[in-house]
């Protein structure tokens, strides 16, 4: 359910939309000079408290599924896959969008309904986000590359689409719930924690991309329970994936 909130700023989103394969250009002296501002919450690190100093790279919006299996009793997290579009000028021209771009594209993706929510072996195939969303453009001129968990269960971002190419191998630095209020995807399912995460130290990053932060998250929880063993539970998600690497000042 999306609040009337949401819906007024939908009517109002429209006017931003860009054509295809556009730039948006409102006010290109700001972004080239401006950061737009990390949305953080007590309890993760800031960006300006990590040593040695970090600055940001890109903004992207991560919407992919959750994935989970039930233990018998729990639905237990085993990943998750995403597609990342770079929204970096979107929300430095419109900062006041940024607590938005989650709950309304998730909405907008048409991912509760659509036949890939109900196909639970397909992989996420990113051909099911490139239809055209106002507020933050899922389109293949923004896509900026994919997530995934490594084998050894190991957060991947794969900016592969990025100039540079970057990959971040991660591993989780800090979580904490959602705000109250975060919107909720298709059944209910509450918004996924907000996170930090961080090179692992495996060697296995490059391009200049060392920290992620996942916020303004909007649906992607499991269940409460479950009870079959070994059924497999793919929840619809949206968040903002805030990337960021060593600071050259
Ligand atoms: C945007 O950039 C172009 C090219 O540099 C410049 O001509 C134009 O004046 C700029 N617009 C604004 C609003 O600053
Ligand atoms: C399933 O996972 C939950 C949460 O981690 C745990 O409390 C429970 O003991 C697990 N159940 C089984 C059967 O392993
Ligand atoms: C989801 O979980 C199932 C069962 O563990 C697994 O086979 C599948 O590869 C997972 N998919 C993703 C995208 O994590």
């Amino acid at each position: 359910m999306i609040p009337q909130a949401l819906i007024l700023l939908m009517g109002a989103a429209v006017s931003i939309a860009a054509p295809a394969g556009s730039k948006l250009s409102l006010q290109n002296a700001t972004a080239q000079t401006a950061s737009p501002n990390l949305p953080v919450l007590p309890g993760l690190q800031s960006p300006s408290a990590v040593t040695p100093a970090i600055a940001l790279r890109y903004v992207t919006l991560g919407i992919g599924h959750q994935n989970y299996t039930c233990n018998g009793t729990s639905l237990i997290s085993t990943g998750a896959t995403a597609a990342l579009f770079d929204i970096t000028d979107v929300v430095t021209a419109q900062p006041e969008l940024i607590q938005f771009i989650p709950a309304v594209d998730l909405a907008w993706s048409g991912l509760a309904t659509d036949n890939m929510a109900n196909n639970k072996d397909k992989t996420c195939d990113t051909q099911d986000f490139s239809r055209s969303v106002p507020l933050a453009r899922l389109t293949d001129d923004n896509r900026i590359g994919f997530h995934f968990f490594a084998a050894d269960k190991s957060p991947v971002f794969n900016l592969n689409l990025a100039s540079p190419p970057a990959v971040l191998t991660s591993a989780k630095l800090g979580d904490v719930p959602a705000p109250l209020g975060a919107t909720a995807g298709p059944g209910g399912a509450k918004a996924v924690d907000w996170l930090q995460l961080g090179d692992n130290g495996q060697g296995r990053s490059s391009g200049g991309v060392t920290y992620v932060y996942r916020v303004e998250t909007a649906g992607g929880s499991p269940p409460a329970t479950c009870s079959q063993q070994g059924s497999v539970v793919r929840q619809p998600y949206a968040a903002e994936y805030w990337f960021y690497g060593p600071s050259s000042a």
